[in-house]
């Protein structure tokens, strides 16, 4: 049972024990109206999605949950609720286990360089803007990577594989909401600087020779900062600066 502090988010919880995916079933109840801060968690997932259209394996002892918002922010703006929501996953873990994490640009929270928390934020925008926004986060607590399939395993580490030892779900969830609704409330209060230091600092990306994957190639340049709408800036050789605005992006070096 979880014992919230928070304002609004959390007001209203959605729990399961089994869902295809949390991002669904909250886009089902933001469609019939749910209000802003309504989660949806469940035990686990039979068809958890990740970036890209990837699968997201999502067994019990995990925390597979999903958060509807509605800021009142244009919709190029919503890429900045990822970065948000990765800085307070990060301020989370590293006060609640005492761990030493880093954000790879621009939703992966790794513990060294393998990734414990993803993030999928989906926005809906309609005719007159933007409508509402879906953050999923999943976060690989007390499951145990070594069962999970090789081509899944590979770069993927648990709390509890890190830490040897099965940490209580509820206070980690507590914790992260409280975080979450205090940079949320900061950032509609039009604080985004703040964020993004925050961001900034905790990023493993920005001073590392990078490559992006994307549709219609591969991108590889220094990190050197993000915008004010969380889009990436590469420096390339010749010196020139580029925007990436999504991709997949591998580290070479720091
Ligand atoms: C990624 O890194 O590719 C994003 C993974 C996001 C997984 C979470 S788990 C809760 C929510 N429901 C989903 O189906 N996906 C997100």
């Amino acid at each position: 049972q979880l014992n919230l502090t928070t304002k609004y988010i959390g007001q209203e919880i959605y729990h399961y024990s089994e869902v295809d995916s949390t991002n669904n079933v909250a886009k089902e109840l933001a469609e019939k109206g749910a209000v802003e801060g309504t989660i949806v968690i469940a035990e686990s997932q039979r068809r958890g999605k990740g970036r890209r259209g990837k699968k997201w394996l999502s067994p019990s002892g995990g925390v597979w949950m999903t958060i509807i918002l509605r800021p009142d922010i244009p919709t190029s703006q919503a890429p900045l609720l990822t970065l948000l929501t990765g800085v307070a996953v990060a301020e989370t873990l590293t006060h609640e286990c005492g761990l030493d994490v880093g954000i790879k640009w621009p939703n992966d929270i790794l513990i060294g360089d393998k990734k414990v928390c993803g993030i999928l934020t989906e926005a809906i925008a309609r005719k007159g803007g933007l409508d509402y926004v879906v953050v999923g986060i999943g976060i690989d607590l007390n499951v145990d990577v070594d069962e999970f399939p090789p081509d899944l395993r590979k770069g993927a580490t648990s709390l509890k594989n890190e830490l040897e030892k099965e940490i209580p779900g509820e206070k980690l969830v507590q914790n992260f909401l409280l975080n979450f609704e205090n940079l949320y409330q900061n950032f509609k209060e039009g604080q985004l600087s703040e964020i993004l230091n925050q961001w900034r600092s905790l990023s493993t990306t920005i001073g590392s020779t990078v490559e992006v994957k994307k549709r219609g190639g591969t991108i590889r340049g220094e990190a050197v900062g993000i915008t004010r709408d969380g889009i990436l800036i590469l420096e390339m050789d010749d010196g020139s600066l580029r925007k990436i605005i999504s991709g997949e992006c591998t580290h070479y070096k720091r």
